[in-house]
């Protein structure tokens, strides 16, 4: 059965305005899933929704303005925690990507948990001033008389943009785990947050329609997604500052290229494209000089709701354009493949 977008945003805002007393924290990145969660938040709860961006400097070209701008323009209350030097350096001689993702994960809570105390401290200290049976304590205390303790707080809650397959592919419903979603598997067992995740049991289509109705231009809830591990997942093998500005610079020359080849026509604009370096190096030529460089995969998938993928048919000449400027433009690379694989049996992303 379709899902009744209006019966669902009403219920979720009630159970949001119901459940969340006081501040709360969302985990914001800009992309479409963290969006509709921050703006769903943001109606029932209004400026006590803190919304956080974390660079961890394994985001795109543009990506913290972009959410910044983005923040702005739906009223959602965003603060940017630069913590690139962090998630870098704890990632540093890391190989499997399952330990990626369990690092990425657990950075990504300790953050939250940090700027929560931080929050959950200014509100209580704000609320006291206000209690007047604090008031009344005082008088007590001022007497000689007992302070009844105030109560203790609860843990504030955490919203995160997790939708069905998130949790699907972390091996949630007794599944096997393909990879741990960052928001999903990647956590650490404890912390000192409630979860709140509005999106659990919808699909990215279904997001998508909730944007719509929420009334969130076509040109933010169409946008491609974008893995909460970042660039880590298209670094395949150890990250290094050097590497993620490599990728970074790759990404961008793609989605430039497909983005004006689905404008003029040339090709349909695929659900999801980028680029992923791998730790390969092959021989090559540079005017009359060997040359002895890594690797880029250029990755473009159509699909409905990303647990199932084809690659995209992308034309001849973009696909040229795109191998040309990425070898020109970066010189550590020097071959560009075009990644033919369906899902499954591989995944969209290469970790
Ligand atoms: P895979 O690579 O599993 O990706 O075929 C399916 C979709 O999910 C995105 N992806 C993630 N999104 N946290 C996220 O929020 C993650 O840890 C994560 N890993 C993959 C991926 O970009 C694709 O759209």
């Amino acid at each position: 059965m379709g899902l009744n977008v209006k019966k669902f945003i009403g219920e979720t805002l009630a159970s949001v305005k119901k459940n969340v007393d006081g501040p709360a924290i969302c985990a914001f990145s800009g992309g479409v899933d963290s969006t509709v969660t921050a703006a769903l938040a943001t109606r029932a709860i209004g400026k006590n929704l803190h919304a956080i961006f974390v660079d961890t400097g394994l985001i795109r070209i543009g990506e913290k303005e972009y959410a910044e701008q983005l923040a702005e323009k739906l009223g959602i209350n965003l603060k940017v925690a630069d913590e690139s030097e962090r998630f870098i350096g704890a990632l540093k001689g890391i190989t499997d990507p399952e330990k990626k993702r369990k690092i990425i994960g657990k950075l990504f809570i300790a953050v939250f948990e940090e700027h929560a105390r931080k929050i959950r401290a200014k509100y209580l200290f704000r609320k006291r001033l206000s209690d007047r049976r604090h008031q009344r304590n005082r008088c007590a205390s001022a007497l000689g008389l007992h302070e009844a303790k105030p109560k203790r707080e609860p843990r504030l809650y955490l919203f995160q943009g997790t939708i069905g397959p998130d949790w699907i592919e972390s091996g949630g419903g007794m599944r096997a785990t393909i990879k741990s979603h960052h928001n999903v598997g990647g956590l650490p067992e404890k912390m000192g947050l409630k979860l709140m995740e509005p999106l659990r049991d919808l699909y990215k289509h279904e997001v998508r329609m909730v944007a719509k109705e929420l009334g969130i231009p076509e040109t933010i809830y169409n946008r491609q997604p974008f893995p909460g591990p970042g660039l880590a997942v298209r670094v395949v093998g150890e990250i290094t500052p050097e590497r993620v500005e490599t990728v970074k610079k790759a990404c961008k020359i793609v989605e430039d290229e497909m983005n004006s080849s689905a404008e003029k026509g040339k090709m349909e604009r695929p659900w999801q494209y980028f680029a992923a370096l791998l730790p390969v190096k092959t021989v090559g030529v540079r005017g009359d000089e060997r040359s002895y460089q890594y690797t880029m995969v250029v990755r473009a998938v159509g699909s409905l709701d990303g647990m199932t993928a084809h690659f995209s048919k992308a034309d001849w000449e973009t696909l040229e354009r795109i191998s040309s400027r990425i070898t020109n433009e970066i010189t550590e690379i020097g071959r560009v493949f075009y990644d033919i694989t369906n899902k499954p049996p591989s995944t969209i992303e290469l970790e």
